[in-house]
């Protein structure tokens, strides 16, 4: 009866090193490829071209500086954690505290640009074409 007892342990912690392994794939990561963004579902008049973004280009940033999900006013969201668009709450308009989508990017994006660009770091663009290929210079 002894070797019951090894089976089934052995069985038991086969089981635990699966979970763990599928939990660990499981986990989201940080796409390798370019992305674009293009929220369709919210401006269904886009006025500029859609942007091409490189989290490889950003990997110098911690994940929590862009993704978020706050709840009693604190950001809830960890790294590895599923990831939902922007556009999933940030909508046209702002809704309280909510700012609306494009002052969400633009905030978030040319926020941190401008920030860095102050402190001479190397950093990324705020001139609108750059991020917008073909859009006009309107404002720095
Ligand atoms: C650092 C990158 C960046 C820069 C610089 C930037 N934008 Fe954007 N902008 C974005 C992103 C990202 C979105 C979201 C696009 C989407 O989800 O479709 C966006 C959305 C928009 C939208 C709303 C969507 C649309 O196409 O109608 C407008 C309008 C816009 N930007 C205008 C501008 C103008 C004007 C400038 C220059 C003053 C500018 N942007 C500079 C990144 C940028
Ligand atoms: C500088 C900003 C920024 C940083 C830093 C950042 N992300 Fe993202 N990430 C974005 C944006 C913007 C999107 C597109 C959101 C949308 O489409 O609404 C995105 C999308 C994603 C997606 C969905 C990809 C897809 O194809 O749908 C995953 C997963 C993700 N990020 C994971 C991560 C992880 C993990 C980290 C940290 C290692 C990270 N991100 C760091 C801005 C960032
Ligand atoms: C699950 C819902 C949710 C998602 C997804 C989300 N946000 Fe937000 N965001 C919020 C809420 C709620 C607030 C208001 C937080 C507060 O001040 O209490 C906020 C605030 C912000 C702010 C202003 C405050 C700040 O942190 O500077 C910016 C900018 C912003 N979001 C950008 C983004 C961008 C860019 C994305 C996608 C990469 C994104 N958000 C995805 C819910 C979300
Ligand atoms: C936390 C700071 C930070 C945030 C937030 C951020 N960026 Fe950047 N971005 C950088 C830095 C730093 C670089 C320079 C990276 C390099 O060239 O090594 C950069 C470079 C870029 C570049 C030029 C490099 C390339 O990919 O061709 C683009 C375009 C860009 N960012 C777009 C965006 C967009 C769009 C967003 C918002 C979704 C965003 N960034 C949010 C810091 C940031």
């Amino acid at each position: 009866m002894k070797h019951t007892g090894r089976v089934i342990t052995a069985l038991i912690v086969g089981v635990a090193v699966l979970v763990a392994f599928t939990m660990a794939y499981a986990a989201t990561k940080a796409p390798d490829k370019d992305i674009v963004i293009e929220s369709k579902d919210v401006f269904t008049a886009k006025k500029k071209t859609p942007v091409t973004f490189s989290h490889e280009k950003h990997k110098e940033a911690k994940c929590d500086a862009c993704h978020h999900e706050y709840k009693d006013g604190k950001n809830v969201w960890q790294e590895g954690q599923e990831v939902k668009k922007c556009s999933a709450c940030h909508k046209l308009k702002a809704e309280g505290k909510v700012v609306k989508l494009e002052k969400a990017y633009h905030d978030n994006c040319m926020g941190c640009h401008k920030e860095m660009k102050k402190e001479k770091k190397k950093t990324g663009p705020v001139a609108c074409g750059k991020c917008h290929p073909g859009a006009k210079d309107e404002k720095e």
